[in-house]
């Protein structure tokens, strides 16, 4: 597509695209947030600028998220509401689009086009066909070319950036609807996502990326690299400061990658490794293709690597006929592992996927009270975790300014990933400085600190 730009209007093919504003509503994952990013770095080219208001919005784009039941209702809700607005183009992308755009298109009369996870990089095409007049499109193919040149050109407005580095899933856990809507496993090549990253540091001033992908530990298996040999090659990036990745699975958790945990001086100390189980026969059901033995012996031998890392998991209650047994094994696993934070879910039935048909006996009561107990588990848990920041000093990045019990304080994000809170009694703006700042108390939710000193934007 050939652009033409003046301060008006941008020429694209026969038509015109007057400034206009975009409207967009992300839900999921940390890789449906950065999908929406390019998405807004796209749509900049066709002359959109991004509004939080749907009522000044030309174009509304709903990018979803179906992991869960309550997800894809709360989207459906949403976009209901949207009949309302008259002289304006409405599209739905991420992953219910890629596997119910028919569906939604036939129900939802007022929607235009939909277009699934690998079309985001053709939106500004959508856009065009939509405003070509054409209407009721929708675009699911898997996209062959695997173009990533937008990940430089988003905008951040911060030192932090995600990049992609592989896409989709390959694992099929029986509960998981990912591999469906994100397609088979493609990682990118190391060089060029050291490039990407180069560039971030060198004209975006990014200092901390966060690499990304649904199973982002098995990447490079394509191309005979991986992501032990990704991060070492990151590291040499002078003015890099911070490198973390999400999400990984403990299948794919090599001695390499281990091994780095400890040798790595700009690999976060945190690591989220979901166990999803403590029982092995729920393992097992699950199609997880490691055993809790397995994950505990891969925990330790982290802790070993890197004293100071810091694990957190994600759990789901009532996997389908889980038994009193192996739920009481998830509550003993999390006081063995001691994870210092689990998110965690009610088992949620996703069509398409092997639990799905399972022949379930367990209702939304037991999964709810199940979860209920989890949580008050690992809040015990944590609260005992957190107790061990208290007194100790820590480099942070300070992200913004938040209203805390009423008090205004920054609120800033460890090395390991946890958030403190810290006041300064000057009024100096500290938002995207690095600060040293000491615990001074800590619970499971909250951990306040006091500032002890700035070094600035940029660490030398
Ligand atoms: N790739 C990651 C997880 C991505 S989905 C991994 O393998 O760990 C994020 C989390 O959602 C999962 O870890 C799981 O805990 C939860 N989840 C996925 N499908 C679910 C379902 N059907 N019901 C409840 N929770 C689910
Ligand atoms: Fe889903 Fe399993 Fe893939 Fe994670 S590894 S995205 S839980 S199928
Ligand atoms: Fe949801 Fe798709 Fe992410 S299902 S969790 S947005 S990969």
């Amino acid at each position: 597509m050939e652009l033409t730009t003046n301060p008006e209007n941008k020429q694209v093919g026969d038509l015109s695209f007057p400034a206009r504003k975009v409207w967009l509503k992300t839900y999921g994952c940390q890789m449906n947030y950065h999908d929406s990013e390019r998405i807004l770095a796209h749509l900049s080219e066709l002359n959109f600028t991004p509004t939080d208001d749907q009522n000044d919005a030309d174009l509304l784009l709903f990018n979803t998220c179906a992991i869960r039941d309550l997800a894809n209702q709360k989207f459906y809700s949403h976009l209901g509401e949207t009949k309302k607005f008259k002289d304006v183009k409405i599209g739905v992308s991420g992953c219910i689009a890629q596997t119910d755009s028919k569906e939604l298109l036939k129900k939802y009369k007022h929607l235009n086009f939909a277009f699934g996870t690998d079309a985001v990089d053709n939106v500004k095409e959508m856009v065009y066909r939509a405003y070509a007049g054409e209407d009721k499109f929708a675009v699911t193919s898997w996209d062959k070319t695997g173009d990533y040149s937008i990940e430089t050109k988003i905008t951040h407005g911060s030192p932090q950036a995600f990049v992609n580095i592989i896409k989709g899933c390959d694992k099929f856990c029986s509960y998981c609807i990912v591999p469906f809507t994100r397609g088979r496993e493609k990682s990118r090549r190391l060089q060029e996502v050291v490039d990407d990253v180069t560039k971030l540091v060198q004209h975006s001033g990014i200092q901390e990326v966060t690499l990304l992908g649904q199973n982002v530990n098995s990447y490079g298996k394509d191309n005979g690299e991986s992501l032990a040999q990704l991060i070492t090659e990151l590291e040499k990036i002078s003015g890099l400061q911070l490198i973390r990745y999400t999400t990984s699975h403990p299948y794919d958790v090599s001695d390499e990658l281990i091994a780095v945990h400890g040798t790595s001086k700009k690999l976060s100390n945190h690591l989220h490794l979901p166990i999803q189980s403590g029982s092995n026969t729920v393992l097992q059901r699950m199609l997880r293709e490691y055993t809790v033995e397995h994950y505990l012996g891969l925990v330790e031998k982290l802790r070993k690597s890197n004293p100071n890392i810091v694990i957190s998991s994600d759990i789901i209650a009532g996997f389908p006929n889980e038994t009193q047994e192996e739920h009481q094994a998830t509550l003993d696993l999390l006081k063995q592992a001691r994870f210092d934070f689990i998110y965690s879910y009610a088992f949620s039935s996703r069509p398409g996927t092997k639990a799905a048909r399972m022949n379930d006996i367990l209702d939304d009561e037991v999964r709810g009270q199940r979860l209920r107990q989890i949580q008050a588990q690992q809040i015990e848990i944590q609260a005992e975790v957190r107790q061990e920041m208290v007194g100790k000093t820590y480099r942070v990045l300070v992200e913004e300014k938040t209203a805390f019990k009423n008090e205004e304080k920054w609120k800033a994000r460890t090395n390991c990933n946890r958030i403190v809170h810290f006041q300064t009694s000057a009024g100096e703006n500290l938002q995207w400085n690095w600060v040293d700042v000491k615990v001074v108390s800590a619970t499971a939710l909250s951990c306040q600190a006091e500032f002890i000193t700035s070094y600035g934007r940029f660490l030398n």
